[in-house]
């Protein structure tokens, strides 16, 4: 037959209501096995490591990705039939010693994240040949050195957080050329007085310039072609000269440059920035008048505010009369213009404000209608769900943890609506699905988020079944969330199974690196499991060759009724057939399971 000639990539399981599959029973099967080379790479990667905590003790199993290396996610290359490494999550794992140069061969990397760790040592020049990264977070260490200016060469790279470290020598102005650099966070290195290179005025897609603390000296690039930039931190540094006076990007919500050098006035473009939440400029030189309108072309929801902190300048005078709105809080104090406060009736703002930073909230536009307590029991886990389209809709939550590890905003409360709305949308939730309980503001500007997840609306369940359950948290531990310029990358923290899903805790996490199918999907690409495309039968069902949507030619294996009992068996021959693999032959690319609507 002609199809034999095709290489052939894929053992499809079909899972449909009558139909159960068992084992491949061949004797051709052979384990699917990691690329040579990044076996090699990664043992060396582990041998530059000193891991006190023994967090890495499975890195001693025979291969990294079929025995399950900790930390370690492969993807199939069906180019070469091996796996090979797509993220290294190594974050907060207690782990000193350096990294090894060979990262630079785990060359399907996307993902490098070894950040709350107490390496040191230089940054590898060889991570800058990982062409598919995207993120790169290798803050919280103590990694010291030059940021290698090969680095521009990541044309994927999105994120790249180093703050917290001992970096040191330059800024390299390559970086400006990356095309999808969106978070450039630095802080808290020591760049010995170099200054930001000119060339950052040009970059193309940042969102977040982080550069607090940095040792940084000389003037500040007008960065005001940075057409999407959100939040701006240049405080700390030796930073000299005027402010740049051209109007920054108009979705600006931070902008920090206090603490350092600056001279001059204060540039009148800062007003007319209608979603910015904070600017500060305490601690600095700064002289001339005290800008009365920067609010003037901010609409207010009753959530929103803007903090002007001015502290210790040498402002003189206030242009016109100071008058801001309810939601805007300035700081002057430290200023000469504070001598004659009485005069000019601006006492409250030269003296001591309560602290106006935002750093514990909770979202209380809890439901309106009161419910009979009574009928809700709290101690089983139930309560009512705030905003059900039917009033006291008595339901179980799902509780999860998230911790945004660089948002770019200042303050959450005028943006908990945009949340709910992008963790919805990207969950395929209903809106009021989702309560966001609390959240708060961590050191370096973390946030952490509490929300709830409730069941849909029905009349006959007040919980989640377990196949939503597994769902959702895939999604939220799989990082398969679209990304968001605002709330930046984010790390589950926990996802709490109590009260009526406590059974569930032990639902397995995806299969890594098998694609889910539709049965419709494979009906389709087999002409209706039709007998001309059968092309094999063995004692466990029957083998069809199928040609997929994308053109893809693979084997589907439509199990057998009858030896299968439940959805842990079926997730577990998931599992196993995903490590089998006959290196010229078959290896599996998905499954489907239609019976728990798993595709
Ligand atoms: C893989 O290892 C992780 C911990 O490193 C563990 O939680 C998980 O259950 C393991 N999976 C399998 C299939 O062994
Ligand atoms: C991290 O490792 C060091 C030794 O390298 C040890 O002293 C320390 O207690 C560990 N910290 C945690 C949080 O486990
Ligand atoms: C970090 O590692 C260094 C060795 O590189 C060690 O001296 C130090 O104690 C470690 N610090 C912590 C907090 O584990
Ligand atoms: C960081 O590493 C240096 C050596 O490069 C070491 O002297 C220093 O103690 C380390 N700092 C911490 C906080 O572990
Ligand atoms: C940074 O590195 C220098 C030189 O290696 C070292 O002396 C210093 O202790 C390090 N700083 C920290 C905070 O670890
Ligand atoms: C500002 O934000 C709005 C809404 O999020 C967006 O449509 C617009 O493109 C942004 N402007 C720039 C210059 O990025
Ligand atoms: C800013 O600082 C740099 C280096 O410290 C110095 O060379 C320069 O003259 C200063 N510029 C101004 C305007 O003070
Ligand atoms: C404000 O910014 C715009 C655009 O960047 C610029 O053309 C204008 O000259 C600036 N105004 C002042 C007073 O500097
Ligand atoms: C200004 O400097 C003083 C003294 O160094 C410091 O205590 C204060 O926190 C600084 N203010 C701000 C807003 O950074
Ligand atoms: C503020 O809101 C009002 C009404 O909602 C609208 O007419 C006005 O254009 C808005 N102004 C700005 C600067 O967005
Ligand atoms: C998980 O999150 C809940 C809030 O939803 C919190 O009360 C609980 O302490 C967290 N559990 C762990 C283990 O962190
Ligand atoms: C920088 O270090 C200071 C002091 O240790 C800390 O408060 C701040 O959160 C750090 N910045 C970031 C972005 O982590």
């Amino acid at each position: 037959m002609a199809w034999q000639r095709v290489y052939l990539i894929g053992i499809i399981l079909a899972f449909s209501s009558c139909c159960f599959f068992s084992l491949l029973a061949s004797g051709q099967i052979e384990q699917m096995i990691t690329h040579p080379s990044e076996v090699d790479a990664l043992r060396a990667v582990r041998r530059k490591l000193s891991d006190s905590m023994k967090n890495l003790n499975s890195w001693k199993k025979t291969d990294p990705c079929a025995s399950n290396w900790t930390g370690v996610i492969c993807t199939l290359d069906s180019n070469d039939g091996y796996l090979h490494v797509q993220e290294l999550r190594l974050l907060n794992m207690n782990l000193s010693g350096k990294l090894a140069s060979e990262l630079g061969q785990l060359s399907h990397m996307t993902i490098l994240d070894v950040m709350w760790n107490n390496i040191s040592g230089s940054i590898p020049k060889e991570i800058g040949n990982l062409a598919s990264l995207k993120l790169l977070h290798l803050n919280n260490n103590n990694i010291s050195g030059q940021i290698p200016p090969g680095f521009s060469e990541l044309l994927d790279l999105v994120h790249f957080l180093l703050d917290n470290n001992n970096l040191s020598g330059y800024l390299p102005a390559e970086l400006s050329e990356m095309p999808n650099l969106g978070i450039l966070q630095l802080d808290n290195n020591s760049f010995q007085g170099t200054s930001i290179p000119v060339s950052y005025s040009n970059m193309p897609k940042p969102v977040k310039l982080s550069l607090r603390n940095c040792n940084l000296q000389g003037e500040i690039p007008d960065l005001s072609g940075i057409p999407g930039l959100l939040f701006l931190d240049l405080s700390s540094n030796q930073l000299n000269g005027t402010i740049p006076t051209n109007k920054l990007s108009e979705n600006i919500t931070t902008i920090d440059l206090s603490n350092n050098q600056l001279i001059g006035p204060i540039p009148s473009n800062f007003s007319g920035l209608p979603r910015l939440q904070r600017l500060s400029l305490a601690n600095n030189s700064l002289s001339g008048i005290v800008p009365s309108n920067i609010w003037q072309n901010i609409n207010f929801s009753a959530t929103a505010t803007l903090t002007l902190d001015s502290r210790n300048n040498f402002l003189k005078n206030i242009s016109g009369s100071l008058n801001p709105p309810s939601n805007v809080s300035i700081r002057l104090e430290g200023n000469p213009v504070c001598s004659r406060a009485n005069e000019l009736n601006i006492i409250q703002l030269c003296g001591l404000n309560a602290g106006d930073d935002e750093t514990y909230g909770s979202s209380n536009d809890s439901t309106t209608v009161t419910c009979r307590t009574q009928s809700c029991s709290v101690h089983d886990s139930y309560e009512y769900v705030p905003e059900s389209p039917v009033p006291c809709y008595c339901a179980a939550p799902l509780g999860v943890g998230l911790l945004l590890r660089s948002p770019s905003i200042s303050n959450f409360r005028p943006y908990t609506n945009e949340f709910q709305a992008y963790l919805t949308t990207s969950l395929s939730l209903d809106l009021y699905q989702l309560s966001i309980g609390s959240f708060i503001w961590q050191n370096g500007s973390r946030l952490r988020i509490y929300v709830k997840f409730f069941p849909q609306y029905s009349n006959s369940s007040s919980k989640f079944n377990k196949s939503e359950i597994q769902r959702l948290r895939d999604m939220i531990a799989t990082f398969s969330l679209p990304s968001s310029d605002i709330f930046g990358p984010y790390q589950l923290l926990n996802f709490t199974l109590v009260g009526p899903y406590a059974d569930s805790a032990k639902i397995p996490i995806k299969t890594e690196s098998v694609k889910g199918f539709d049965f419709i999907e494979l009906y389709e690409a087999t002409s209706g499991f039709s007998v001309t495309t059968q092309v094999g039968q063995g004692g466990y069902g029957k083998v069809y060759k199928g040609i997929l949507a994308n053109g893809t030619v693979v084997a589907i294996k439509r199990a057998q009724q009858g030896s299968l009992q439940g959805q842990k068996e079926f997730l577990t021959e998931i599992e196993l057939l995903s490590r089998l693999h006959h290196r010229n032959l078959v290896s599996l690319v998905g499954y489907c399971d239609e019976k728990a609507n798993r595709c």
